[in-house]
């Protein structure tokens, strides 16, 4: 018996493969390699010890994914496949709600015609919007995006829920992300953003290695400690476990749609991050104060205890040690 990995070339599906194979699950990975690169699958390997089998085909290809379905012994699918670029969601939404949603519609598609029913979903802590109720619990309102990535996310949950209550025998989890960093500590996995990166963990991190030339720190008048942003920052691998924690809880309750946010529940500033970095790394980080950028939060962070309780999941590594295996990955790779 397998588990399907959609995107599992990618940031946090290289992760949770390591992690699948660790725990001595049999592996199927598709990618298209769109925003990933096929020297990870080696890295995978690498890390491992181990193998899996490995499909390059699009998920939005449903002909060529039910033939996946058809030569494998599948019994769980976990969907990282997607765009992620909020900024990009906004000037090519089209692409987005293709990729995303019918990219996930044709998966779903599939795993129906060959009955498999468990399923494990990548979203996100932005389906909540603009919530002013901080930390967010899972019970929060969703819905009231800010962006077609977004909302592509918020989407596909809806759709989840809807096919769950038409056919009481499918299984979903739906985890929602807060903000993933750091990297496998071996420095072998980790993560590649395309272009010059929009996220701040990604920007810190070339700045320290000298690739880029300072941080622009987006607004120092929020409403904050230190009036810099405040986000729940999440070791990837801490992350990659909930989904195996995620998946264990699925296998016992057989059917249902279970919804955990996956964070520390703690937040840190980005001037907590350019510190930490420069202690870390011993490199300086230079930054300026610009002004906010749009459509960002001055702060949130999870409730995580959902989690805690239903999945006996906790994040266990610390900022210092997110920032550590950032800058190692980094260090290593450029
Ligand atoms: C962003 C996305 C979110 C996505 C998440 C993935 C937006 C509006 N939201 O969240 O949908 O799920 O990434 O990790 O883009 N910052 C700087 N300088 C920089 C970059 C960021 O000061 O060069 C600040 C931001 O203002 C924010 C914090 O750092 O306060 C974190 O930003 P970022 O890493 O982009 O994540 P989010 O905006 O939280």
């Amino acid at each position: 018996m397998s588990i399907l990995v959609t995107g599992g070339a990618g940031y946090i599906g290289s992760h949770t493969v390591v992690e699948l194979l660790q725990v001595g699950r049999d592996v199927i990975i598709v990618d298209n390699f769109s925003n990933s690169k096929p020297k990870v699958l080696d890295a995978i390997r690498q890390i491992t010890g181990k193998n899996f089998k490995f499909y390059e085909i699009d998920y939005l290809d449903t002909e060529k994914l039910d033939k996946v379905f058809k030569e494998n012994d599948i019994d769980a699918v976990i969907n990282f496949a997607g765009f992620k670029a909020v900024g990009e969601s906004t000037k090519k939404p089209l692409d987005y709600y293709t990729n995303n949603v019918a990219g996930a519609l044709s998966l779903l598609n599939v795993m129906n015609k060959n009955n498999v029913k468990t399923f494990v979903f990548s979203s996100t802590a932005t389906v909540y919007g603009n919530s002013t109720e901080i930390p967010y619990t899972e019970d929060l309102k969703t819905g009231d995006t800010t962006n077609p990535y977004a909302t592509t996310k918020y989407f596909i949950e809806e759709i989840l829920k809807d096919v769950y209550k038409a056919d009481n025998s499918w299984n979903i989890a739906i985890l929602r992300y807060f903000n993933p960093i750091g990297a496998h500590e071996s420095g072998l996995i980790g993560e590649e953003p395309q272009g010059i990166p929009n996220n701040l963990m990604p920007y810190v991190a070339r700045v320290a290695k000298g690739i880029l030339k300072e941080l622009s720190v987006f607004g120092n008048d929020y409403n904050t400690p230190d009036g810099t942003g405040v986000r729940d920052y999440i070791h990837v691998v801490d992350l990659a476990i909930g989904h195996i924690k995620a998946l264990e809880k699925l296998e016992k309750e057989k059917h249902g749609v279970f919804i955990y946010n996956l964070g520390t529940g703690k937040g840190y500033s980005v001037l907590d991050m350019v510190k930490t970095f420069e202690e870390v790394s011993g490199k300086k980080v230079p930054y300026k104060i610009e002004p906010r950028r749009p459509g960002d939060i001055d702060m949130f962070y999870s409730d995580p205890t959902k989690a805690k309780e239903e999945l006996g999941w906790e994040a266990t590594h610390d900022f210092k040690q997110m920032c550590k295996d950032s800058w190692n990955y980094i260090d290593k790779n450029y």
